[in-house]
């Protein structure tokens, strides 16, 4: 396995790659690894020749008061798993490397980026955007691995691909879950262990939205008072937003009569956030 930490160095091997017929896949990542990015990993190296994982706290995706200086990092770790699930490069540069001085563009997708997770963090998808283009370009793949997890993130990737004509394939891969239901989360290792129990409010409550749903419940307004009645049971949980829109342009609907997004954003204490969502196509 090779770990890059240049531009250039990642270029030089894909051009090679390229001349050669190889298909390409990468796996977008801000490391700290755990079975959500395994399975991206295992389905980009089950369907392309090559596969690349970026490594990389993508510094413009993060605004003034959020995580970033206490992101959880391991990269020795994430080098192991990425060799054991047969990684051909693992791209890992520092921030001065994706944005050197007088960087000054950036991608954004209108619209769905100021719904759901774009309300309270206004910057966070144009520089998800931004570092996923210069990703595609850099490692010229012909499919990139998204997990339905952030599945807004998905939502944005999948149209910003399709408005600007980009030459790749996005792939959306199913929630990867803890035994007992909590999605997989770099950031659940800020949860203490009584907080770690608690954040399975979030799975339950969106279980039981999805049951309704599923059950013909067309009513979104009935559906989210279900949901937000047991997340609120919970006293440390504090909700920051349970919505149901919908799948295409991520609008509030009021009837659920197409494919649908159910989506929390959860403060489980004082500072850790969890998202979480069901999709009913
Ligand atoms: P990160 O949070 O590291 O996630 C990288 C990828 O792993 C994303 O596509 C995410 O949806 C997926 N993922 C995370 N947890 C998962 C789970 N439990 N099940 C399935 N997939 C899961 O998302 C980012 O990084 C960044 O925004 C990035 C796209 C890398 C841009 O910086």
């Amino acid at each position: 396995m090779i770990v890059a930490t240049t531009i250039e160095d990642v270029k030089k091997y894909v051009k090679e790659w390229k001349k050669q017929g190889f298909s390409i896949g990468l796996v977008p990542t801000m490391g700290y690894l755990h079975e959500g990015h395994a399975s991206l990993i295992k389905r980009a190296k089950s369907e392309c020749d090559k596969v690349i994982v970026s490594d990389f706290v993508n510094p413009i995706q993060f605004g003034p008061k959020e995580d970033l200086a206490t992101y959880p990092r391991d990269f020795d770790a994430d080098c192991k798993l990425c060799e054991e699930l047969g990684t051909d490069i693992v791209f890992h540069p520092e921030p001065s490397e994706m944005y050197r001085e007088g960087f000054h563009s950036y991608v954004g997708v209108d619209v769905l980026s100021s719904e759901l997770c774009g309300k309270s963090r206004p910057i966070h998808f144009n520089g998800v955007c931004t570092v996923v283009s210069k990703l595609f370009h850099i490692s010229e793949a012909d499919k990139a691995y998204f997990g339905q997890k952030d599945a807004q993130q998905l939502a944005i990737v999948k149209r910003m691909v399709r408005d600007l004509n980009f030459n790749i394939e996005i792939i959306g891969c199913p929630i990867i879950r803890e035994e007992d239901g909590l999605a997989k989360s770099s950031r659940n290792t800020y949860l203490s262990a009584g907080e770690r129990k608690k954040a399975l409010v979030l799975h339950k409550a969106l279980t039981e939205g999805e049951k309704m749903v599923r059950a013909g419940e067309k009513d979104a307004g009935k559906v989210i008072r279900a949901v937000r009645e047991i997340i609120e049971s919970e006293p440390v949980a504090r909700i920051d937003y349970v919505e149901i829109v919908d799948w295409n342009e991520l609008q509030k609907v009021d009837i659920i009569d197409g494919p649908i997004l159910m989506a929390v954003a959860v403060f489980i204490g004082e500072k850790v956030r969890l998202i979480d969502n069901f999709i009913v196509e």
